[in-house]
């Protein structure tokens, strides 16, 4: 089925079911450890050896001799898979380095053996027997010192600069000027569950129990890395213990449990351990940011320039930290550009909001800093620069932007009008109290997304599409979804996903799983109505699903008269052409911090968080809370604890490990309060929703920022705000 814009009315619009806060139908299975995880297939490889990943102690340069006698001849071990043993391995279209190492080595930590053992402790210690000799060569590891030679950040120039009208020029003669250079550090996804895959052979034929966000991607991935053809390869990823990006791409324990499963002709299963974690897999790549912003004295934007700077290994890509900045604000001339530095530190990639997530972080600092030069209240600013078409390209207008209701209600719901906007003047005891803002921007992208949906003989219905649930909710939605489209309460519905056997979804990533998924599953019911209409000999133009009925034509039937000799199927994808052409997608939203700070040891605590989005009809308003605090927890994180901080010398991540990657607890978070404006947006696709939960991230940590100013005077670029930048 081809979207056409905008969306009719459809059974959706009933929300009997969809729009009504909604448990989550994976909760129980999860809560009483009875969801198999990746790791955890004793059903279905309940033989299965333990292989332990093997990381490069180098950073850069090759392995000279690798010597596995030792380790092959320790206790309960069965194979070492090296290089060597290997066979011939492609890279994946969606890794920059090769999964397993050697002989040249790309970066520390980098996959180099896997040893397969009887149990996990034999693995263990067989692979403090292995012998790998380094010839390591000097890498390029500080961005900083790196700047100057970094190049565009891609091939295509218009991608990495955009330019309007002439920004030096406006920005020279505004009568208030901002120009200042943020950072960002390196950050990891932390995620619960690590990279986990249990490998099983059949003959020719892999199945790969594994915790993936993109199931397909990584079937395809697999295939070619492999050489063997797609047809052979099926990925199951049925529960996933969060990914925020990190499990978007095949990582390295899914071609190491495949190869070693391959080695010992039985089941093996391999699950990254949690201190190769940091540099094995990607991260969130550190930026540096320099912005300008020219203003008249009534503070309308007359030049704005956003250039960012960030590093990845060869071939890699950059942070794309300038993509709001040509969205968000108003302004005759503008200037956005980002560079890339080769360095020879783990993948940089996607996470949680990529791009806008730290992008958010120096333009909301930038934006407070602009209003206080100018006198002038932070929400009043935004306001004033608001936009209703795209500021690069005004033919093109936003799908829906209802980005100054979210400032207007956030600061009466806050009470923004008690803040003083004098830094550093209100005191709570020993605390000095501040209230901070920022804006929430995240782009809305659809995927393409299919599904199948079959009304079973006994007035059942079960979907099934490759979509994943990585934590998000995505079982629950789904099934709302087919429920409402088929007049059926959701207790008769049964959600199938997270199979490489079922139609190709959008799956998880970048915030377009939700709408897009259901999006996908609203196409196959549609489908699968014309076909119980037809069975019935009723009119499918006509017919209405509700109650588990079908009416049409003054006849009522029970629904699964139809499917009483078969199973009556409706399979179908949602794709959308190129909609982005003629409206640009976007989500909105406020976020409002309240933080005191220890006048004496400047111990930050948040007190209050508060965070309106406007995204489209919201599907499950349960879970989209808990996605959008999740996210705001994450924005505190990254204002004031997360960072991987460089060891410059040697090349790697140093606290690579969750004692010192420090993430908020829930000591840490405070009274956080979520509001949705009640939106449809008829654009995005026939189910009127966005993504919600990447929005939540971004601008967190501006306002939390912000709010240390506002408490403190004390302005601080460089994040993490750690109690040494405030003393
Ligand atoms: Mo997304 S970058 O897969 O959280």
């Amino acid at each position: 089925m081809k979207f056409t814009t905008p969306a009719t009315t459809n059974p959706i619009d009933r929300l009997q079911v969809i729009g009504k806060p909604t448990d989550r139908i994976d909760g129980p299975f999860k809560t009483t450890g009875t969801a198999p995880y990746a790791y955890e297939q004793h059903k279905v490889a309940p033989n299965a050896a333990y292989g332990w990943v093997v990381g490069a102690g180098i950073a850069k340069g090759t392995i000279r001799r690798i010597d596995t006698r030792a380790a092959r001849a320790a206790p309960g071990v069965l194979a070492v898979i090296t290089h060597e043993n290997a066979g011939k391995l492609v890279k994946g279209k969606y890794n920059t380095a090769h999964l397993l190492g050697g002989p040249e080595i790309q970066h520390y930590h980098q996959a180099v053996a896997l040893i397969v053992a009887e149990t996990f402790e034999q693995a263990r210690a067989a692979a403090a027997l292995l012998h790998v000799e380094y010839a390591p060569v000097n890498g390029v590891y500080d961005l900083e010192a790196a700047m100057n030679a970094a190049g565009p950040a891609s091939k295509d120039k218009a991608k990495s600069t955009t330019k309007v009208g002439n920004f030096e020029a406006a920005f020279a003669s505004a009568p208030v000027k901002l120009d200042a250079t943020y950072k960002t550090p390196d950050q990891t996804h932390a995620m619960m569950e690590p990279h986990a895959s249990t490998a099983v052979w059949q003959g020719d034929t892999l199945t790969l129990y594994t915790a993936n966000q993109m199931i397909n991607w990584g079937k395809k991935d697999m295939a070619r890395t492999l050489g063997i053809p797609e047809e052979n390869v099926r990925l199951v990823s049925p529960y996933i213990g969060g990914g925020f990006g990190g499990k978007l791409f095949l990582r390295s324990e899914a071609l190491l449990a495949t190869l070693g499963a391959k080695a010992v002709g039985r089941p093996v299963k391999v699950t990254l351990q949690r201190a190769l974690m940091m540099n094995n897999t990607t991260h969130r790549p550190a930026t540096i940011q320099h912005i300008r912003i020219g203003a008249t004295r009534e503070g309308r934007i007359t030049a704005i320039a956003h250039e960012s700077w960030s590093g990845d290994l060869p071939d890699g890509g950059p942070e794309t930290a300038v993509n709001q900045t040509r969205l968000l604000y108003a302004g005759p001339n503008r200037f956005t550009q980002m560079r890339l530095a080769v360095l020879d530190l783990a993948e940089g990639n996607a996470m949680r909001a990529p791009g806008e997530a730290p992008g958010m972080m120096a333009l909301e600092i930038a934006m407070d800093e602009l209003a206080e030069k100018l006198q002038m209240d932070p929400v009043t600013l935004r306001v004033v620069n608001d936009t209703t078409v795209d500021p690069e390209k005004p033919g093109r207008r936003f799908s829906q932007r209802r980005f100054v209701d979210t400032l207007r209600l956030g600061a009466g719901r806050f009470g923004w009008n008690r803040r003083n906007p004098k830094p550093g003047q209100v005191r709570d005891g020993r605390w000095l109290v501040g209230y901070g803002m920022a804006a929430a921007f995240r782009n809305n992208l659809v995927m393409k997304s299919a599904a199948r949906v079959r009304l079973e003989r006994d007035g059942t219905v079960t979907v099934e599409t490759d979509m994943t649930d990585i934590g998000t909710g995505t079982y629950t939605i789904v099934g709302q979804t087919a429920a409402e489209m088929l007049g059926v309460p959701l207790s008769r519905v049964t959600v199938r996903l997270g199979d490489s056997a079922y139609p190709v979804s959008a799956g998880s990533g970048g915030q377009w799983g939700g709408n897009s998924s259901t999006a996908g599953v609203y196409a196959a019911c549609v489908k699968l109505r014309e076909n119980v209409a037809k069975k019935l000999g009723l009119d499918p133009a006509q017919a209405d699903f509700s109650g588990g009925m079908v009416r049409a034509g003054g006849k009522a039937l029970p629904l699964e008269q139809a499917s009483r000799e078969a199973d009556v199927i409706g399979e179908d994808t949602m794709e959308y052409g190129d909609l982005d052409k003629t409206y640009q997608q976007s989500t909105f939203g406020a976020h409002f911090v309240e933080v005191a700070v220890d006048a004496a040891t400047a111990e930050v605590r948040v007190r209050r968080m508060l965070a309106v989005c406007a995204a489209g009809r919201i599907l499950n308003p349960k879970s989209a809370r808990s996605q959008v605090i999740g996210a705001m927890t994450m924005g505190v994180g990254a204002a004031l604890m997360e960072d991987l901080v460089v060891d410059k010398r040697a090349g790697f991540f140093v606290n690579h490990d969750l004692a010192g990657y420090e993430v908020p607890v829930h000591a840490d978070i405070p009274h956080q309060e979520v509001i949705f404006l009640d939106e449809t947006d008829p654009v995005s696709s026939p189910m009127k929703a966005k993504g919600v939960g990447e929005l939540g991230i971004c601008g967190v940590a501006a306002a939390v920022a912000n709010a240390i100013y506002n408490a403190t005077g004390v302005r601080v670029r460089d994040y993490p705000v750690t109690l040494d930048k405030l003393l």
